[in-house]
């Protein structure tokens, strides 16, 4: 009898990822002893090794070429930075409050209020004015709580990258074209946060300014809308859930700029922005600074303020976004002679190995000394070189389906007959195949596996 294909069933909703997350240890609620804290949210052992991954991934791909430095920037900044920027004038989100049920909601992003005047959860039109409500987290420096000790916490990585320009382009002694990248955290006091990790009030950013002669801009914000899309490929998100959405309004200081949007299950929503920032920015530094901020070109003799095009991703919402693309239910329905029809659902993270937290899970076939001993010897061994775990408790089948919960691409079985073999199984995630590979070259092995991935 043929092994019957399963069917396969894909995320609807995020609640599901909600729970497994939390029961995999991959996202907790922050504080959750204490009630949690509103859209606050904490990575577990498994969440907090994929996103290294996700860093790393990002990471590598932007500094492991010619033309990009990276930077580790300080989150206070000088207050005059965000005056610089209009982030203290102009980030902001109006607001509006409903004086029945005392919901709080955005005016600008509510359909509810912008067809109708209502408010979007009991329907009242008994609403406040809108008013407009920065983003930014104020606190202060130093032991004075006065107008003068106020710093911010950076809503965005990128001023980062302006204010060091120079000293960035100077050190690395780069030329135009070349860019900088950073990774790092940032906060909004979002009014409407919410959908697990999409949008909360501390989040990281991941995000690239590629500094360009002007005239060359529109070049270079075509090959990085290219090259963006090109990641999240190779990376594993499928194609059709992903599209470019170009802006409808353009920001007073932007020349371009698209969304990278990802079919979340509450739909199609911004994943990455792409935008031509003009020299906006530089001039901006400049002219607050005092300092000249124009680029010599010496092959050319030329003076100019170079343009910026900047690819800006949120960490945690690329996260969301490879858990809820990873996810797979398998459903193999049997009938048994009596017509009684069973499902058996084998549930897969189908994360691209570079993402997925653990490489390796190492399973004795039985608890005894006699294998366990030498299976924790091949977990040391293979922690050389990859992130392993080790699972010895409950049967094969049930730990199998552990693993594939969490996505990891290999299981490897110590059983009796390692013992006078000195091989093991290792069966893969996705095909269910199963190999017997000699100890001594399984590093290596899985090392090739891996690497094929990405080929
Ligand atoms: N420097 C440009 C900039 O910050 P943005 O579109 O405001 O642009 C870039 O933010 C990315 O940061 C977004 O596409 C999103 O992935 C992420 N992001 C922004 N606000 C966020 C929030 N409240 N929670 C989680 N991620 C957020």
């Amino acid at each position: 009898m043929s092994t019957p294909i399963p069917e396969i069933r894909r995320l609807k909703d995020l609640s599901t990822l909600v729970s497994l997350s939390k029961r995999r240890g991959f996202v907790f609620q922050s504080s959750e002893i204490y009630g949690g804290l509103g859209s606050c949210w904490d990575y577990g052992p498994l969440g907090s090794l994929m996103k290294l991954n996700v860093k790393r991934a990002w990471w590598n791909a932007m500094t492991r070429r010619s033309d990009i430095v990276g930077l580790d920037a300080a989150i206070l900044m000088h207050p005059t930075v965000w005056k610089a920027s209009g982030h203290v004038d102009g980030f902001s989100d109006p607001l509006v409050d409903c004086k029945d049920c005392k919901t709080r909601f955005r005016a600008d992003n509510t359909d509810s209020y912008i067809n109708k005047k209502q408010c979007p959860v009991c329907g009242s039109k008994n609403l406040s004015e809108e008013r407009q409500f920065n983003l930014m987290f104020k606190t202060h420096m130093g032991p004075l709580e006065d107008s003068a000790s106020v710093v911010y916490l950076r809503p965005e990585t990128a001023q980062g990258h302006f204010v060091n320009f120079q000293n960035c382009q100077q050190s690395s002694r780069y030329k135009i074209p070349f860019g900088i990248a950073a990774i790092g955290k940032s906060f909004r006091n979002e009014i409407t946060p919410g959908n697990f990790i999409f949008r909360t009030r501390e989040f990281e950013q991941m995000e690239m300014q590629y500094f360009v002669k002007p005239g060359t801009d529109e070049k270079y914000f075509s090959e990085w809308k290219e090259r963006r899309w090109n990641f999240y490929k190779k990376f594993g998100i499928r194609e059709e859930n992903l599209k470019f959405k170009d802006h409808d309004k353009l920001a007073h200081y932007a020349r371009a700029a698209v969304d990278v949007e990802y079919k979340f299950p509450m739909g199609f929503s911004e994943l990455e922005g792409i935008h031509n920032r003009s020299d906006f920015d530089l001039s901006q530094h400049a002219k607050f600074s005092g300092k000249n901020l124009e680029y010599f070109n010496e092959a050319e003799k030329e003076k100019y303020i170079p343009y910026v095009i900047e690819t800006a991703v949120g960490c945690d919402r690329l996260f969301l976004a490879f858990m809820c693309d990873a996810y797979r239910e398998e459903v193999t329905t049997t009938k048994d002679e009596s017509g009684k029809t069973t499902e058996d659902v084998r549930v897969v993270l189908g994360l691209h190995p570079d993402i997925a937290p653990i490489k390796v899970a190492v399973l004795p076939l039985s608890k005894k000394d006699e294998l366990s001993l030498p299976a924790e010897a091949l977990r040391d061994q293979l922690a050389e070189d990859f992130d392993v775990t080790y699972d010895e408790t409950g049967s094969i089948g049930k730990r199998y389906r552990r693993a594939d919960e969490v996505g990891t691409p290999f299981c490897v079985t110590y059983d009796f007959d390692t013992i006078n073999d000195g091989a093991v199984t290792v069966r893969h995630r996705d095909k269910m195949t199963q190999e017997r590979i000699k100890i001594k070259e399984l590093n290596s092995y899985i090392a090739a596996q891996l690497k094929q991935f990405n080929n």
